[in-house]
Parts: C-alpha cells; structure tokens; sequence
C-alpha cells in the first residue's frame, strides 16, 4: 500500500480515544460507587457474551503501561473519560479524593510523555445512586448534580487539562437507555423519557460549560454528538421522508438545539406530546457558547420508510458493500461528508473526530503479531476523507481512532474488538497491532 503521506497543521491532535467502564476495571477499589453499567452488565441476559467490566482491560492498574504504549505510537493526545462515580461514590456529596487522584495521575504522566489529555465528562457511566434518585436523567435537578460533579473534576484537572467534552453522544445514551432499553439502566419507558432525559442532559451540557468555563483558563470546551450521513434507501418519497425523519431525530435535533436556537419545529411537532417540557431560559442555558463540537462517526445511514422508532418510523437498510462485525457498513466518504455537513450547516469554529474505528476480528499470528489490515485499510481510508475534508476547509483539530485498547464493547461484552493495540484478556497482555503502526505513520505527519 503507497503511504498516506499527509501533513498536519502545527497544534493538530492525533490519537486514541477510549471511556472509564470499558477500561478501567477496579470497579469496587479506592472508594469507587457502583455505577449503571455495574448494575447492567451484572444482570444476566443483557451482555452478548455474558461479561461485565469489572476487570475490562485493568488500566486502573495499568494505566503507566498504557501511556508507554501510546508515547510509543506517538501520538499526540488521548481522549479518555471520568467515571463519575470514582469521584463521587454516591454521584453527589463526598468526593472520592483516591478516585480524582488516579486521573491526576495519569494526566501528568499524559503530559510528561507529550500527549494532550483529552477529557470527557459522561461516557455513559452514571452513578447508581442517582439513578437510584428519581430516575436518572429523569430527573431535572440532575442538572445541579451534573454541574457540581463537573466543578469538582475540573477544579482539580483544570491547570492541566484544556480540552473538555461534557457528554458523549446524547442521542444514544438517551434511546438506547431508556427506550430500547439496550443499554443501561435498560429501560424500556418510551419517547416522553427518552425526550426528557436527553433534555436534562443538554441542560447540564450548558450548566457545565458555564463552571468549566470559569475553572478552566484558555480552556476549549465542547460536546460530543455521533453523527452520520443520512440517505434515502430508493428514490420514493417515503423512504425520502424517513430519512428526512432520521436527519432530523438524531442530527438535527442536538445540532440545532446548540448552534440554531432550538429544537427542530418539525419534529418537536411530530413528537407531540413527547416532546419535552422546554422553560424560558432552558434554550439559552443549551446554547451556552462552546468551542468545538466532537463528531463520532462510523458508518453512513442509509434509510428506507418502515415501522422502527416511532414517530420517526424508518428501517436501517444494508446496501452491498463491506461490513465490520457490528454489522456497520465501511464508507469512508461519509465521514468526509458529515464533516463537510456540519461545516456547511453550523457555525462550528472547530471540529474533532472524536472517535472514528472498526470492529474485526484479530487473530494474533505465530510471530506474535496482529495483522490487522481489514482496521489498517478503514482507518487510513477514513484519515484520508478526514484530511481531505480539512483541506477543503473544514477546521478539522484533531482525529481519535476508536479505541486505545480493545475494550468491553457495552452490551457486547469483550466479543468485538476496537483497540489499535490489542489486548489477550486471560493475562492482560497488550500488543500494537498493525493499525497502531498505521498511526504512528500517520503522526509523522503532525507538525508541532
Ligand atoms: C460509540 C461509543 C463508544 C464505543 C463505540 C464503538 O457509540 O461512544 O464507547 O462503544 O461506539
């Protein structure tokens, strides 16, 4: 394969990305409060593989052997997240100081090794207590919890850490938590839930940048949305009018709540009276100015009419082409595309790829190697796209690879890898593979 060959801007971030749950282990060590992936992935049926993360990839441990591994990728920056409840065993009230401790830690070593840490607040991991509390998200004073939370964390981190997200895809943690029920806490209540939880999470999104905005100096904060490309599976205008549907439940419906003034009219209407309760002042709170928008993108959606989440009523439709394990379909374009749609449409001064990767499976050869091209050939693709989209002017800061370490995939437990280093989960043994390798070709093109 002809190298990639690219050149960076001085001050662009490549590196890895990765969250708490589906690294940390540790789970019940130093003070930790059990979180909703804890109680989730401890009830049985709901992991593929029958799993949990209570050991996932032991970097509570090996978090010193990580960042060697990533110094020796050379890259630039990692993108990981907090758990909530290792700061706050019980999600408000005490804090954990062992728990805030661990990630002082490992951003200093980040530092010293010349990576830029790159933090997000909420992947995911809520504190079982305040699920516990009224029903999570459910519940709008969280907002204050979530502020206070985000207060504690970025008193301590913030003379080192400048990059912040506060949430990692809304939109997911919303429908899949409380509508499919297919990720914790696993419920199964509806669009009124959904549609209020993911309120409630916007508005802490917007109180949370205020607080990090006054704790963090020269700090550049943001939000992390998965965004894909959205077509038509035929030319008929029902399957149109789905896609169109679709754009606007999952793109539009954050995009335009933070750079539009509001939930998009069409669809607030279509919700009716799920739609959720939005007081004077809420959308301001929402719109708080932010610096970048994180964008992960693995797949483009192609769309046909159909009966699956109404009132959105679509069906995914799988044109041929290549597929990965999570049965997503490989088309690099689309992150050009989506890039290049968020350009057009928002005023976003600054863009990452927040998590962009492949699940295949890797088998580890008799020379101890992980051959991993069908990942090698995604990625450079996708860095390809990604790069030619910052040529064409989109003001592209970074790009992270999903993920550091293949990890506990969620509700698939350890059955599908993502890690550009590979991990042999019986003894803990880390491995680059050669997608890792594809990046520390990438990274001689960073110019810093
Ligand atoms: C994203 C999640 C990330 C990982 C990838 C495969 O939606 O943010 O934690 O599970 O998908």
């Amino acid at each position: 394969m002809e190298p990639l060959n690219l050149t960076f801007p001085k001050g662009f971030l490549l590196g890895t990305a990765s969250a708490s749950y589906q690294i940390e282990g540790a789970v019940a060590e130093d003070g930790r409060g059990p979180s909703i992936w804890d109680t989730f992935s401890h009830t049985p049926g709901k992991i593929e593989d029958g799993t949990n993360g209570d050991m996932a990839c032991d970097h509570y441990h090996r978090w010193r052997e990580d960042v060697e591994l990533m110094k020796k990728l050379g890259v630039n920056a990692y993108r990981f997240s907090i758990s909530w409840s290792r700061v706050l065993p019980r999600g408000r009230g005490r804090i954990n100081n062992k728990g805030l401790q661990f990630y002082s830690d490992l951003v200093d070593a980040l530092l010293d090794a010349g990576i830029t840490p790159f933090v997000t607040l909420y992947h995911f991991d809520l504190p079982q207590a305040l699920q516990d509390d009224g029903g999570g998200w459910l519940r709008r004073g969280i907002v204050d919890d979530f502020e206070a939370y985000a207060d504690a964390v970025s008193v301590e981190l913030g003379d080192r850490v400048k990059h912040w997200a506060t949430f990692n895809e809304p939109w997911e943690l919303a429908w899949q938590g409380y509508v499919t029920g297919e990720d914790a806490p696993g419920l199964k209540l509806g669009n009124e839930a959904a549609l209020r939880a993911s309120h409630n999470v916007m508005l802490a999104h917007g109180a949370a940048i205020r607080t990090l905005r006054d704790n963090v100096s020269g700090g550049e904060l943001g939000i992390v949305l998965h965004l894909n490309m959205v077509e038509p599976a035929s030319d008929s205008p029902e399957d149109a009018a789905a896609a169109h549907r679709w754009e606007l439940c999952q793109n539009r419906w954050y995009m335009d709540a933070l750079y539009r003034g509001g939930y998009p009219a069409e669809m607030t209407r279509l919700y009716g009276r799920d739609a959720p309760e939005v007081i004077p002042g809420d959308m301001e709170q929402i719109q708080e100015p932010i610096d970048f928008l994180g964008v992960n993108n693995y797949r483009r959606s192609v769309v046909a009419a159909g009966t699956d989440l109404p009132p959105v009523n679509m069906r995914r439709v799988s044109p041929p082409g290549e597929y990965t394990e999570m049965g997503w379909e490989v088309h690099p374009e689309g992150l050009y595309r989506i890039l290049k749609w968020v350009h057009t449409n928002y005023p976003v001064p600054r863009v990452y790829v927040t998590e962009n990767g492949a699940s295949f499976t890797d088998t580890v050869s008799p020379d101890g190697k992980i051959h991993d091209e069908r990942r090698v050939a995604y990625l450079r693709e996708h860095i390809r796209y990604a790069h030619r989209a910052m040529s064409e002017g989109v003001p592209l800061k970074g790009y992270f690879a999903w993920s550091t370490l293949d990890n506990f995939e969620w509700a698939y437990g350890y059955s599908r890898r993502f890690g550009v280093i590979h991990v042999d989960y019986e003894t803990q043994k880390r491995t680059i593979k050669d997608s890792g390798y594809l990046l520390s070709e990438v990274a001689k093109g960073l110019r810093n």
